[in-house]
């Protein structure tokens, strides 16, 4: 096993939000994947996904916790670092955990600052329209910012499981309103996380510039984010119905998430009529 990871000429030039936007107008989707360590790093960005998600989901992933909520900001600081270094030219987001900035806008601050100080290139949070001032807070001072919308898994316990988010008109309404005071608030980017398809559709189209990233969302967003275990199923166990198995595809882990990125490049991942809520 070679212990570092050695330069490779890469085709591709990094990956900025400039060219994450141009990519958006354009109508080119983005893809995304969680990624948690160096050597996927490298393979993630060797295969052509744009944007690495260092998600806060690796307390279930890695360390195998029940939820999200016990992740430390340390943990993120130490996984974000880890990407950073097998990452060569994909845009990476990391997660501000739960606890890092729920007490306000300069708590937010401080923990973006230690992601960012790590090689992150945005931070990602969740939450609706209470994180509007932290999101303006962040990118004033030259913090690009994701958010998070539908289920955020750090409020499993309010919500009271992992349900579908939206699903009635007020519940539909409600997330419209946060996502456009997000988008106004400076978020570059937001991951909607299982929602009816609609509902995700009509927040794109609300906010045109907004990079929307889709989780169980439909096929109507910007891009398209996975657990990377899920779809490459070593989760085990009976996967969410958003998630395809690219595994029974590919014959091997580059193949799989080769053909993660041209599905969802070419439209055809994910399906609506399979996939889709
Ligand atoms: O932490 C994570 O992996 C996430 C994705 C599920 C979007 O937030």
């Amino acid at each position: 096993m070679s212990s570092a990871i050695p330069p490779t000429a890469s085709p591709r030039k990094p990956l900025n939000l400039h060219r994450l936007r141009e990519m958006h107008s354009q109508g080119e989707k983005i893809t995304m994947l969680t990624c948690y360590d160096a050597s996927m790093a490298r393979a993630l960005d060797e295969c052509g996904v744009d944007c690495l998600l260092v998600g806060d989901s690796l307390g279930m992933v890695v360390q195998g916790e029940s939820s999200t909520v016990p992740v430390a900001l340390a943990d993120m600081v130490y996984h974000t670092r880890c990407v950073v270094r097998g990452n060569r030219t994909a845009w990476v987001v990391s997660d501000l955990p739960f606890g890092s900035y729920q007490e306000g806008r300069e708590q937010a601050l401080r923990s973006s600052v230690a992601l960012m100080q790590a090689g992150a290139h945005m931070v990602k949070l969740e939450g609706g329209g209470w994180t509007a001032e932290t999101v303006y807070f962040l990118t004033e001072r030259g913090i690009p910012v994701c958010a998070h919308l539908g289920l955020t898994p750090q409020s499993v316990h309010a919500l009271g499981g992992y349900r579908i988010q939206g699903r009635d008109q007020a519940g539909a309404d409600t997330l419209r309103r946060h996502a456009s005071e997000l988008a106004q608030a400076g978020a570059a980017m937001l991951v909607i996380e299982l929602t009816p398809s609609d509902v995700a559709a009509q927040v794109q189209q609300d906010n045109p510039g907004l990079i929307t990233i889709g989780i169980g969302a439909g096929q109507r967003t910007a891009g398209q984010v996975l657990v990377l275990q899920d779809m490459l199923n070593i989760t085990r166990g009976k996967l969410p119905r958003f998630v395809r198995n690219f595994m029974l595809e590919g014959g091997s882990i580059d193949d799989a998430i080769g053909r993660y990125v041209s599905s969802v490049k070419d439209g055809s991942f994910p399906d609506e009529a399979i996939h889709g809520y």
